[in-house]
């Protein structure tokens, strides 16, 4: 299998959180940062996120401009990439707009601990693979993506899935937009929480692109093997 090409996308204040202490949805980026976050979705083929992320923020995850969508329909693409949610399928609900919003074809990678009826109730909205005992295996994952003609992931967090998909080497780039906010707090979600490196585990990145738009800043990053 040749491994799609993934990237994570997110947006942090200066101190390097990805929401509140409220641990819910807060806007960071600007307008024009959000056209360079819908520009990555449209030349994607599936956007990645965690299952606490569908059920805290429940993201619409299509693209916005008219143009783009267009454009990769004229280009014989879906109008909208796949959108893909990893973990427990306890919190989503069926009028989610992860689920139900825009055109766009659904896939939930999700465990054997899961309530089966509630599966089997998914199943009538979106493709579900039930991959693994306790945890989702991501390698078999971006495997069963491969397969399905995926070559580009976008991940769109939060910092838990961010986190295991670094641990699992899966990923090559990583895109942040850092605006000019503190928000503090201990607990609060970063871009990689999970249980974190030891010394020998760190991941290094080598700086590839920096961009000013207004007053925030994006700094585009490739992993380093
Ligand atoms: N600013 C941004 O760019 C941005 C983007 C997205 C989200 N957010 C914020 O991030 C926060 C949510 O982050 P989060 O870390 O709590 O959640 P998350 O990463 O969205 O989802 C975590 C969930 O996914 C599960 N999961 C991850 N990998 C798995 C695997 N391999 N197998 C099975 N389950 C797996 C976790 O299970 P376990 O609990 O068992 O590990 C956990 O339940 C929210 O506050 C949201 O607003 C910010």
């Amino acid at each position: 299998m040749k491994k799609p090409f993934i990237f994570i996308n997110s947006a942090m204040s200066l101190d390097g959180k990805i929401s509140t202490s409220e641990k819910k949805q807060v806007k960071i980026s600007n307008e024009k940062d959000m056209e360079r976050v819908d520009r990555l979705r449209a030349e994607s083929d599936a956007i990645l996120v965690g299952s606490n992320t569908v059920a805290i923020d429940d993201p619409k995850l299509t693209v916005k401009s008219e143009r783009l969508r267009k454009e990769r329909v004229k280009k014989g693409l879906p109008e909208n990439p796949l959108k893909v949610m990893v973990g427990s399928i306890k919190e989503i609900k069926f009028d989610s707009d992860f689920l139900d919003y825009g055109n766009a074809e659904k896939i939930i990678f999700t465990t054997e601990k899961e309530d089966s009826e509630k599966i089997v109730r998914l199943m009538e909205k979106a493709r579900v693979f039930v991959l693994g005992k306790k945890r989702v295996d991501l390698k078999k994952m971006v495997s069963i993506l491969s397969d399905l003609g995926v070559k580009r992931i976008m991940v769109e967090g939060g910092g838990t899935l961010n986190f295991e998909m670094l641990k699992e080497g899966l990923v090559d780039e990583i895109y942040v937009a850092i605006a000019p906010k503190i928000f503090g707090g201990r607990n609060v979600p970063t871009l990689a929480d999970g249980e974190g490196f030891k010394e020998g585990g760190i991941v290094d990145l080598e700086l590839i692109d920096i961009e000013k738009l207004d007053e925030i800043i994006v700094l585009r990053y490739r992993i380093l093997a």
